[in-house]
């Protein structure tokens, strides 16, 4: 550690010095904008604060936004679970929107459920543009089952996942719960359709908006990663935008086989080679600065 500090302090100095690094790279990689998940810090092994530092780090010192939604820190964390998708996705797009450092195009990274918000971001909001979007542990078909909750007390959490289990489509959960936007219950694909107040209208399901499909195609790469271990994320294999064949519970349906594919040009996308799957060992989020920096940095900078 030490001396990866050392040697890279020493190549920043050395690069004033020559007249390298910044002023010449300007506008070569591009800004990164990141999206925290439902209660920010849980499971993993470092903060968004050092995300935000590691990839100042590696490339040179681009420019990072953390969003904020609700522009404190309390709001932030309570967005996480109380605050509509569609008011924090409207309320991002007006950060991104006014950032002129954003206006010529940034990057993207979401972390869980930020994963699918910043997707909305891209569907909603084509200005500025987003490059490339890279979703870790993201729910892109939702999920069914909230086996645990970060950092909520245990009662608190089994309140939710009761809620969630028995009255997930009530018009006033889908208002005040932000994981009931995202609930996916195959065993009643209609009320799914027809109640979800975010996830099904993102994945058009209810409605084929043309726009959706136009500007996620819009994207140079939508990078998914997937946590092998996950204990959060029910089924793991939302994470890859897969889900159960509808009606059961059990089997997952191929993506190349699910309405959404199709609904949303995520068939285009891959013929187009947009489309990234990534995996790796471990529970939700627990990257690693060596993976995120084999795997990750080099998308950042492609
Ligand atoms: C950052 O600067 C170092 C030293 O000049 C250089 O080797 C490296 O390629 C640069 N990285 C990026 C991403 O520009
Ligand atoms: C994680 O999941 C993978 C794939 O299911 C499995 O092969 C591996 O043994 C698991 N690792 C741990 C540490 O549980
Ligand atoms: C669908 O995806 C699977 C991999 O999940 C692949 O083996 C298969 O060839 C694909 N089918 C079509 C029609 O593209």
């Amino acid at each position: 550690m030490h001396f990866l500090h050392f040697n890279l302090t020493l190549s920043l100095i050395l690069c004033c010095w020559l007249g390298c690094g910044r002023g010449q790279e300007a506008g070569a990689v591009l800004p990164v904008v990141l999206w925290h998940g439902m209660g920010d810090t849980c499971c993993f092994p470092f903060s968004l604060g050092s995300i935000k530092k590691l990839i100042e780090e590696q490339t040179n010192g681009t420019y990072v936004l953390s969003l904020k939604i609700g522009g404190n820190v309390v709001l932030d964390y309570e967005s996480g679970f109380f605050i509509h998708p569609d008011k924090q996705v409207e309320y991002a797009c007006k950060q991104l929107a006014k950032d002129a450092r954003l206006a010529n195009g940034y990057n993207a990274i979401g972390f869980s459920q930020g994963g699918q918000f910043l997707r909305a971001v891209a569907q909603r909001c084509p200005k500025p543009p987003m490059r490339t979007l890279i979703s870790l542990g993201g729910q892109h078909q939702g999920v069914f089952g909230l086996p645990k909750c970060p950092t909520l007390s245990t009662s608190t959490c089994e309140y939710l996942s009761r809620l969630l289990n028995y009255a997930a489509y009530e018009d006033w959960v889908q208002e005040q719960l932000v994981q009931a936007t995202y609930w996916h219950d195959p065993l009643h694909d209609n009320s799914y359709r027809l109640k979800s107040t975010f996830l099904a209208d993102i994945n058009n399901e209810l409605y084929l908006k043309v726009n959706y499909i136009e500007n996620l195609n819009k994207l140079k790469k939508f990078v998914m990663v997937k946590f092998l271990n996950d204990t959060i994320v029910q089924p793991r294999d939302s994470q890859w935008f897969e889900f159960y064949t509808p009606g059961q519970d059990r089997e997952m349906q191929p993506l190349n086989q699910s309405k959404v594919y199709s609904n949303l040009g995520l068939d285009k996308m891959q013929a187009n080679g947009k489309l990234k799957f990534l995996s790796l060992e471990g529970d939700h989020l627990a990257i690693s600065k060596e993976w995120f920096i084999q795997n990750l940095v080099p998308l950042l900078l492609a």
